[in-house]
């Protein structure tokens, strides 16, 4: 479904006026559709069927409350990244025995935490991580389940800066090492070892490196589960990529899924999905208005209220986000769309047939749900952005503009 269409050249967010939200809430502004929130899970539910996963909401992609909690609602679970997610996760109403935590980095406070709340695993990067929730486990009387990640170093097609399933990524162990460190985590007190991770990158277009992943660890899972009773699951990460440009195919769930269900079956091993952009990159968008247009001879550009502070996507990855107007205009122009901070790295659009807008025109940066809000900071000390959450005809603020007294709010003179 595309929860954003227009009706009557006006850009619509399910039942309601986009340029109605900016009126009431202001620019810049985040608004994501729930139907749509919920018709990505579905779709990717319906396309792994077969092996009825568990999902693992990826937290990092979109930690608003509201948004963990459209999921929860559904029987969600959360992957998270650090204790303050774990935290988002439990108060958005994730039960911890569906939630699992990954990351290269965990602190000792973050594990214990973890273990206090007894969530379903860690996915442990290096031996020195397990050493490390053994002894706190130990010291808290319990145990901690872990699943070691592996790297199966494969080459995801993507940005290199969000591919992490390469031998040159920080992230997990190869498969060698992930054997002997799952004979360590065997051994150590007070862990349980109870499954292999991966997570290969993101936005990922084809399902041939989730095959390759998949192929690779099987071996290991297999042996694993023969030698370790307690040894059950098989957590295959995110990764999922969704439309960008007009031109590009999205991945269906169901399409990797076809692919990899018939040798995930034949482990017989729990499979847990940890999705992040499929659920909400589509679902999302940024509404910015015009504040001035200006030519100058080589290039015309368009500056919106809304800047890389808001959306740094752009700026990071060179990433593509289609940009439209609220209110269609027939006639185009050729130019960049950027905002007001002071680098030239600042732009949402970059040599762009844009529609024609004027100074005050409202212009919506598309597929902004995922890494949007979620990455944006108060540089320039800009205040971050309001977020609404569609649902039919009505509209909830989910997170209030920031003021200029929230800026200095952690600040000591
Ligand atoms: N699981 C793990 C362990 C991850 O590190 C990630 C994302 C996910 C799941 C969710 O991946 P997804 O389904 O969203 O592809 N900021 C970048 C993306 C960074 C991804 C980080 N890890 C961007 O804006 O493109």
């Amino acid at each position: 479904m595309n929860a954003f269409e227009y009706g009557n050249g006006l850009l619509h967010a399910e039942g309601v006026l986009v340029a109605d939200l900016a009126e009431r809430f202001g620019t810049p502004l985040y608004v994501y559709s729930r139907a749509q929130l919920q018709a990505q899970l579905a779709a990717l539910a319906a396309g792994y069927a077969a092996v009825t996963p568990l999902i693992c909401y990826s937290v990092k992609t979109n930690s608003n409350g509201a948004v963990i909690k459209t999921f929860a609602d559904i029987g969600v679970g959360a992957d998270v990244v650090s204790g303050g997610e774990l935290w988002r996760a439990r108060r958005a109403g994730v039960p911890a025995r569906k939630i699992v935590f990954a990351g290269v980095g965990k602190t000792a406070e973050e594990i214990e935490y973890a273990l206090k709340e007894n969530i379903r695993f860690f996915t442990v990067e290096s031996e020195p991580e397990l050493a490390r929730i053994s002894d706190l486990a130990r010291r808290l009387g319990t145990t901690g389940r872990v699943a070691l990640r592996v790297n199966p170093d494969v080459d995801p097609q993507t940005h290199k800066y969000i591919s992490t399933g390469k031998k040159e990524n920080k992230f997990g162990l190869d498969l060698a090492r992930a054997g002997q460190a799952c004979e360590t985590a065997a051994r150590l007190p007070n862990l349980e070892l109870v499954g292999l991770h991966m997570h290969i990158g993101s936005q990922i277009l084809t399902a041939v490196p989730f095959r390759e992943a998949v192929e690779k660890v099987a071996p290991l899972c297999a042996a694993l589960k023969r030698a370790h009773p307690a040894f059950r699951c098989l957590d295959i990460g995110g990764g999922i990529g969704i439309q960008y440009k007009p031109d590009q195919h999205p991945l269906d769930p169901a399409t990797v899924a076809r692919e990899i269900v018939p040798q995930l079956q034949a482990l017989g091993l729990e499979i847990v999905l940890e999705p992040g952009r499929f659920l909400v990159g589509n679902a999302g968008l940024l509404v910015a208005r015009v504040q001035y247009v200006k030519d100058n001879p080589f290039k015309k550009f368009v500056i919106v209220d809304a800047a890389m502070n808001d959306l740094i996507r752009p700026s990071l990855y060179q990433a593509h986000h289609e940009i439209c107007a609220v209110r269609q205009v027939a006639e185009q122009i050729h130019g960049d769309v950027v905002g007001p901070v002071c680098e030239s790295g600042d732009f949402l659009a970059q040599d762009r047939e844009l529609p024609a807008v004027r100074q005050g025109d409202l212009l919506a940066v598309l597929s902004a749900g995922a890494y949007g809000f979620a990455m944006s900071s108060n540089y320039n000390s800009r205040p971050r952005a309001a977020e609404v959450m569609v649902s039919g005809s009505e509209a909830k603020l989910i997170r209030r503009r920031e003021t200029w007294d929230d800026l200095v709010a952690q600040e000591e003179s």
